[in-house]
């Protein structure tokens, strides 16, 4: 049996002990959200661990942070080099790598570039898929709005941007439901709470773009190319809550949640028969976990 620590640690340049793992209290991120993540996941593969499209999620990570002003002191490889030497450290095979850069205690001013340090750290930890034996989702139309890209960028993952998705997620589970749907300002889909939403119609799969003020999920993108593949016709564009409910299947996309079909839309019951969901489901399984020569460009192997 594994005597692995539950988490392991890497802070600021090097693997630390669980009790380094602290932030002062007056750390700007902690009252302003000022501070930039990814989720990336680890899986046990035929070839050993690997973690799932690594440098694509390192990519998001230094954009997010430059749209916040946060400045790593290190290199995509630098980091690359910290995921695989934390993920080795911790003894997992099935993980979840937390990378986060924040900004420190200098000042609780509003102009935190200028003045605060940016710390990053990176965490590795068992989270098993939001999908993990479960048949899907019953999502729920929020009544919480999806935030603007006018007032935040939401291509990026900026900490502050989730307290949009925890109000959106406590009060769909509230009313008893797993999943929200949030609407963006013009009234069309955006996307879940931590993930993004495709629809399927007469065979072909929709999603939006950044102009639904949606994250660009690498998810979401595998499942692009994974359809280009498998010759299932994809389009992009807006989604309207008629064409969500007129829809054929619906499923969620998300590295927490993998591929997850929404089994129902508030009072819109999705059919059970579901092929085109249930083949790209998978599809995707099977090439994160090293399955499908295809897709071995996504994997970076320890
Ligand atoms: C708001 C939001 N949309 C979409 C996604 C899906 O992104 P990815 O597939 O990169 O995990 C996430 C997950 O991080 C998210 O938080």
């Amino acid at each position: 049996m594994s005597t692995a620590p539950a988490r392991t640690y890497w802070i600021d340049g090097s693997l630390a002990l669980p009790e380094a793992a602290h932030a002062p209290l007056l750390s700007h991120a902690l009252h302003y959200g000022t501070s930039v993540f990814e989720g990336i996941r680890a899986y046990p593969t035929p070839r050993g661990v690997a973690i799932f499209r690594l440098d694509d999620h390192l990519r998001r990570f230094f954009a997010s942070a430059e749209a916040y002003g946060l400045k790593i002191a290190y290199t995509l490889e630098r980091l690359h080099e910290a995921c695989c030497e934390t993920l080795r450290a911790s003894g997992m095979e099935d993980a979840y790598l937390r990378p986060l850069a924040y900004f420190g205690d200098e000042t609780i001013a509003l102009s935190p570039s200028l003045l605060c340090s940016t710390h990053v750290a990176l965490a590795v930890f068992r989270f098993p898929p939001l999908s993990a034996g479960a048949p899907g989702f019953r999502a729920t139309i929020s009544p919480i709005e999806k935030f603007s890209s006018r007032a935040m960028p939401a291509t990026v993952k900026g900490g502050g941007h989730y307290t949009n998705s925890v109000l959106a997620l406590q009060d769909a589970k509230a009313r008893g439901f797993d999943e929200a749907i949030l609407l963006n300002v013009k009234g069309d889909v955006a996307e879940g709470t931590g993930e993004n939403l495709f629809i399927v119609k007469d065979g072909a799969i929709r999603t939006n773009d950044a102009s639904a003020d949606v994250l660009y999920g690498i998810t979401r993108d595998s499942i692009l190319r994974i359809a280009e593949r498998e010759g299932i016709p994809s389009s992009i564009g807006a989604i309207s809550v008629e064409a969500l409910f007129g829809a054929d299947e619906a499923f969620f996309t998300g590295t927490a949640a993998e591929v997850i079909p929404i089994l129902s839309v508030d009072d819109r019951v999705f059919p059970k028969t579901r092929p085109v969901t249930d083949k790209l489901r998978a599809v995707y399984a099977n090439a994160a976990r090293g399955g499908d020569p295809r897709f071995d460009d996504w994997l970076t192997y320890l």
